[in-house]
């Protein structure tokens, strides 16, 4: 395993331990309310300090663009951080939600950690090493058809000017497969699609942090990653379409004519 990706697998288990523990606690928690539907508890600062902290022990030249506390300038290598993926999950006691780390070396992404605390699911990636869960190796699914495809995606709930756009995206895909889940973690959802549980993803307006280190994953699995222009531009836009080749293909073309110029 790569030095850097031992260390971020022992970044996300401390995360994630910290997270399993404050599970069990969730009702005495002070919660912040960021933006409109967008919050942040304790436990997402310390997991995130956590991992800062761990990483920066070991390579303490490298930058950070950590979701809860922002970018921290370094070298040519940034970790990518969501602490907690899936917080409105957590304080809810609905059991999806992960911990993220990305790794990226000038504009390429190098590794990838997601990990999951509740079932002690750790998935890995590394650029041009393939993609793991609990050291196996995944692949992305061979479906070839919407007909008996389980999608996953998310609702563009933070901000509601793309819901229009985004309805007609799933009307568009929601008879014609075996059905879409909604599951609260894009981490999670890249990861189950990494590892052939769900056939495509797609979603608008995700941050840095929620794809990182899950479309590596993906890519690594086989899987191929586009915005809403078939092109590299989702770290930018946060707009996602994934899915192993055919998938991908299928999905675009049914998302593509609903796509608004803001979104391209
Ligand atoms: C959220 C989750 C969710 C996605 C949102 C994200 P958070 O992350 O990934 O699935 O739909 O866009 O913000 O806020 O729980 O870290
Ligand atoms: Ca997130
Ligand atoms: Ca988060």
């Amino acid at each position: 395993m790569h030095p850097m990706l031992n260390i971020a697998v022992r970044a996300a288990r401390n995360a994630g331990e910290i997270i399993r523990r404050s599970s069990e606690n969730v009702g005495q928690l002070t919660i912040n309310f960021k933006s409109a539907n967008d919050y942040a508890t304790e436990v997402d600062r310390m997991a995130e300090q956590e991992i800062i902290k761990v990483i920066s022990a070991s390579f303490p030249e490298h930058g950070f663009l950590a979701e809860e506390s922002g970018e921290q300038k370094g070298n040519d290598y940034t970790w990518i951080i969501d602490p907690l993926d899936g917080t409105t999950n957590f304080l809810h006691g609905f059991p999806v939600y992960a911990v993220s780390i990305a790794l990226k070396h000038k504009n390429k992404l190098e590794l990838g950690v997601i990990y999951d605390p509740l079932r002690d699911e750790l998935f890995t990636a590394e650029r041009g090493g393939g993609a793991t869960l609990n050291n196996r190796k995944i692949r992305v699914t061979q479906q070839n058809s919407l007909k008996g495809a389980l999608l996953g995606t998310g609702f563009p709930f933070k901000s509601k000017t793309n819901l229009e756009t985004y309805l007609k995206m799933f009307s568009s895909l929601v008879g014609d497969t075996a059905g879409i889940r909604r599951a609260g973690s894009a981490a999670l959802d890249l990861a189950y699609l990494a590892s052939g549980r769900l056939d495509g993803f797609w979603e608008i307006g995700l941050l840095p942090w929620d794809m990182a280190a899950g479309i590596l994953l993906v890519q690594e699995a086989g899987g191929v990653v586009t915005d809403f222009s078939f092109r590299d531009g989702y770290m930018q836009s946060g707009n996602v379409i994934a899915g192993s080749p055919k998938m991908h293909q299928l999905m675009y073309k049914a998302i593509e004519p609903h796509v608004t110029d803001n979104l391209k």
